[in-house]
């Protein structure tokens, strides 16, 4: 479980905003104390100077001030800022608060300060002037101070006021996450509805109108419906074919062993036994090619990767020898390297098949060749041999599901079929030809040639 969706959202847009609007915050406080610095520096700097104009030098007493009181009254602007001043000659300190700050003028003539005075934070401008008389020029210094109380309480109001704002809006867009996921996430359960109402055997793809974030978990889903649905046509396949075609054989087991019960000689008993155990191999035969059959409706819409046809054909034809020199048949290969791209073990079994064909209906005392050539565009597998072969006419009914022969003998009639549907599943075809010398059977199994890999 991964949690709601609505709370991750939430949870990370809290977290991006929080830290965004901190940044902003200081930002905001940076901002705030430099422009009332500014100003105040300003007002600072103009009382300074209305001070410095009032000292006079008279060659008797020296630097004299008189102190306007609007040069101070300008600078208390609120009631509980405090202002302080003093004025130094060559000689030190004139007037003023001796125990108060100074700072160090810069080329201007004007240097500014922090610093605190009887416990309270202050600024302070020192202004350095000189005052002219006849004889020549004195230097003198005007220092002006004021507390910061209102300046901070001025930064903290405007820092209060965005931080109340700036948590509004992360409320505000808290809430509508809140309330546009669910809205957002509407369609998620439609096509949830969607797949809920469906009848367990409805495979086709969902065709429901989805947001594109999701449209790849659509086509996800359909993809897999598709296979399920193959899978399942497989299944039904088999499970209709199997039902068919084993009750032939079972019903003879059947009979047979029912017979051998009520024989009143051995030897009849032993008749009815191999009868039932004919049957017992040829439910088995049946079996092994409809789960063949099967195997290859499953694997449709699947491509294989390369393979080397002639290994492939050359190792079942070795494992077949034995089975031909006791039907009396000689059985050969021939042909080189050639790549396919297949699956090896339905490749293998649609070999098996034809093999088993030419072992089947050619005859003792023929010969029957395995043969894999490569084309320019395709690789032929074929098995060639020269018994009686198959009149054209039949050749083609033969590739059909459950067609049989005339020739009268044991067989399902799914092995040429499973070949021609094996081919068709890598790309290729079956051709049934006559043979090279006008008689017997040619069955080619023509495959795409594949690249051989490097
Ligand atoms: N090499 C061949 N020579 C002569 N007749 C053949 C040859 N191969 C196939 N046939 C004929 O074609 C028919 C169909 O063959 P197919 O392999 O499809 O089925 P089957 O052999 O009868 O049954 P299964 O292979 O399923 O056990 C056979 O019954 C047989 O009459
Ligand atoms: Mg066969």
């Amino acid at each position: 479980m991964m949690g709601s969706l609505r709370r991750r959202l939430l949870a990370w847009l809290l977290a991006a905003t929080v830290v965004l609007d901190l940044l902003a915050l200081a930002d905001t406080w940076r901002e705030a104390a430099e422009t009332a610095t500014d100003l105040s520096d300003r007002v600072l700097a103009g009382s300074a100077l209305a001070i410095a104009e009032r000292v006079t030098v008279s060659e008797d007493t020296g630097l004299s001030v008189d102190i306007p009181y609007s040069a101070l009254e300008m600078l208390t602007s609120t009631a509980q800022d405090r202002v302080f001043y003093r004025v130094d000659g060559p000689q030190g300190f004139i007037t003023g608060y001796e125990r108060l700050a100074r700072a160090e003028p810069g080329a201007d003539g004007k240097g500014f300060a922090d610093s605190s005075f009887a416990g309270d934070p202050i600024r302070l401008i020192t202004l350095a002037r000189t005052a002219t008389t006849g004889i020549g020029a004195v230097p003198f210094t005007v220092t002006v101070a004021e507390s910061t109380l209102a300046r901070r309480e001025l930064t903290q109001a405007i820092l209060l006021s965005s931080a109340l704002r700036l948590l509004g809006m992360i409320l505000g867009a808290a809430a509508i996450v809140w309330i546009a996921v669910p809205l957002a996430l509407r369609p998620l359960n439609r096509l949830s509805e969607a797949i809920a109402d469906r009848s367990p055997d409805d495979l086709s793809p969902i065709r429901a109108e989805v947001p594109t974030e999701v449209q790849g978990l659509v086509e996800a889903v359909n993809s897999l419906m598709l296979r399920l649905e193959t899978a399942l046509d497989a299944l039904r396949n088999f499970t209709g074919n199997a039902g068919h075609q084993l009750r032939t054989p079972l019903a003879v087991i059947r009979t047979q062993l029912a017979l051998a019960e009520r024989s009143d000689t051995p030897d009849a008993a032993r008749q009815a036994t191999a009868k039932a155990d004919a049957a017992l191999a040829d439910a088995e035969r049946i079996l092994a090619q409809l789960l063949l059959l099967a195997r290859v409706d499953a694997a449709a819409g699947q491509s294989g990767a390369p393979v080397e046809v002639a290994a492939l054909a050359r190792e079942v034809t070795g494992e077949m020898i034995p089975r031909a020199a006791a039907a009396g048949i000689d059985l050969g290969f021939t042909g080189g390297p050639a790549f396919a791209r297949a699956e090896p073990v339905l490749l293998a079994e649609a070999l098996k098949n034809l093999i088993d064909n030419a072992l089947a209906y050619a005859g003792t005392g023929t010969v029957v060749t395995v043969e894999v050539a490569r084309g320019e565009q395709t690789v032929v597998l074929a098995v060639e041999d020269d018994g009686p072969g198959i009149p054209a006419a039949a050749r083609a009914r033969l590739t059909a599901r459950f067609a049989r022969g005339a020739s009268g003998q044991a067989g399902l009639g799914l092995g040429l079929p499973i070949v021609a549907e094996i081919a068709a599943l890598f790309g290729g075809q079956l051709l049934l030809v006559r043979g090279p010398q006008g008689k017997g059977l040619r069955a080619e199994l023509y495959l795409p040639n594949a690249e051989i890999p490097a």
